[in-house]
């Protein structure tokens, strides 16, 4: 359908020309001088569009005084100079036609507010609210910036498989894949018979794309992947999904310290094109959700991120006044309450810690000379923790090869990527971007799973 966008009559500014809009009534207002006022929603941008429908319309009693907020409508008339207060045009309007009626005793979406959990059960129509319109057009915005930064740089886009055999993160939180029968598994003496099942072997859903990345970095040089990844995790937290998507950077003759630069300046590439390119829905978060979004913004571009050690880290940490719900100590994993307070409380930026204990770490990451630590850095940031996940990786094959055994592991199983340092190794590194949690610190948006369509969580997979 001929159609102009509401985005590109604001974004234009002319009045005079004539134009058809598509979209859906956000409100009505009947004026008693014998017409209404009629707010469009079209999608292409947060603002409405004004129309002024008159009484003259021939279906203006049966028709525009019946219409609700929800109703589709097409409008086809001439843009004005508003006289208005809050918009710069509208369009008074010659033609209405409604496309598709509303039932506003059955609608679920009111002009009101609505609460985030109400709306997550809705998650059909939420798109058609100000905020979850608003979280897609800043995700798709920051999805095309991730490809224009690392395009520019000239890696190469590489698709990983979603289906695999092997677990990269060598945590075991994976979900299966099969086509076996449940009620009916073939059996063999050591349990399951997996040769009757579709491929053959077990599979699962790719936690990570990470390690078929760095069979493409050792040929390709500079490639990074973008896609869904999967964790079968039992987190009902604000900042884990069981489905989401991650950006994966993997770098041949790279170290660690240029791996964690690459990090700040990719976030920094990100941070500034969304302040550039989405100005109004920033405003919108900055109003309604989070009024420090884009200060904080504004404020990571301009400042460095803090670099220090883990156990530099822990040192702090102990030292700290706070009371903690998990104990620091040398050895375990940090909390996002812990990057949370150095973020917030002690360096007031982003911090980037390296050289983590071995034992809470990948075992594909890269053993330093202490025998104890590893080439690990982490990009933990205010409100979320942690944001970025790489390292550089072990390139020696001895050293790796020990490390899979060591973390009860089967070499067996990584023979390809073992592989890759028996033949032409180089120093290489990567990490992975948690796009969810990018997008939840961008927007300031406290919940996960309202910054992701359609969220997948523990006991929640409707739509
Ligand atoms: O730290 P992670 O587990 O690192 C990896 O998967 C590496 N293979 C990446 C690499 O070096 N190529 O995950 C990376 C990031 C985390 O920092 C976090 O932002 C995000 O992915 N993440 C999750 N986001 C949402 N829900 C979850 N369950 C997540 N688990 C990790
Ligand atoms: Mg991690």
């Amino acid at each position: 359908m001929e159609r102009t966008k509401i985005a590109e009559i604001f974004k234009s500014g002319e009045v005079g020309g004539r134009v058809n809009v598509l979209g859906w009534v956000r409100t009505r207002r009947d004026s008693k001088g014998g017409f209404s006022f009629i707010e469009i929603n079209d999608g292409s941008c947060l603002s409405n569009l004004q129309i002024i429908a008159d009484e003259s319309l021939p279906n203006y009693k049966q028709e525009v005084l019946k219409l609700q907020t929800g109703c589709s409508v097409k409008v086809s008339g001439t843009l004005n100079v508003s006289p208005g207060k809050g918009q710069s045009v509208e369009l008074n309007v010659d033609e209405l036609e409604v496309l598709g009626w509303t039932d506003p005793s059955i609608y679920p979406l009111q002009k009101k507010r609505h609460s985030f959990e109400f709306l997550r059960t809705i998650a059909h129509l939420r798109p058609r609210t100000n905020t979850f319109a608003a979280v897609a057009r800043v995700r798709n915005a920051m999805s095309f910036a991730i490809h224009s930064f690392f395009q520019e740089r000239g890696f190469i886009y590489l698709h990983t498989p979603i289906i695999t055999g092997s677990d990269c993160e060598g945590a075991g939180e994976m979900f299966k894949v099969t086509t076996l029968d449940l009620y009916d598994v073939p059996k063999k003496e050591t349990g399951v018979d997996f040769s009757r099942d579709f491929f053959g072997s077990p599979a699962n859903l790719t936690v990570s794309g990470q390690l078929e990345a760095e069979i493409y970095a050792l040929a390709l040089g500079d490639v990074y992947t973008f896609g869904p990844t999967f964790r079968a995790e039992n987190s009902n937290t604000s900042r884990h999904l069981a489905e989401f998507w991650m950006v994966e950077p993997e770098m041949a003759f790279c170290n660690l310290e240029e791996d964690v630069d690459l990090a700040v300046d990719f976030l920094k590439y990100i941070f500034a094109y969304i302040l550039e390119n989405c100005g109004e829905d920033l405003a919108f978060f900055n109003r309604f959700i989070d009024s420090s979004a884009i200060e904080s913004l504004e404020r990571l571009i301009s400042q460095g991120f803090e670099l220090l050690s883990y156990t530099e880290a822990v040192t702090v940490l102990s030292k700290a006044k706070e009371v903690f719900e998990f104990p620091v100590e040398w050895g375990a994993d940090l909390q996002s309450e812990h990057e949370r307070y150095l973020c917030e409380k002690v360096f007031r930026k982003p911090v980037v810690l390296v050289d983590y204990p071995k034992e809470i770490k990948a075992f594909y990451m890269k053993l330093n000379e202490d025998g104890k630590t590893v080439r690990a850095m982490d990009v933990l940031v205010p409100k979320i923790g942690e944001i970025i996940g790489g390292s550089q990786r072990e390139d020696d094959y001895d050293i790796l090869f020990n490390r899979i055994k060591e973390m009860g592991l089967d070499p067996t199983d990584y023979w390809w990527y073992l592989d890759l340092r028996r033949f032409g190794s180089v120093p290489h590194s990567g990490f992975g971007l948690g796009f969810e949690r990018l997008i939840q610190f961008v927007t300031g948006l406290a919940n996960i799973r309202d910054v992701i369509p359609f969220p997948r969580t523990p006991g929640n997979v409707s739509f």
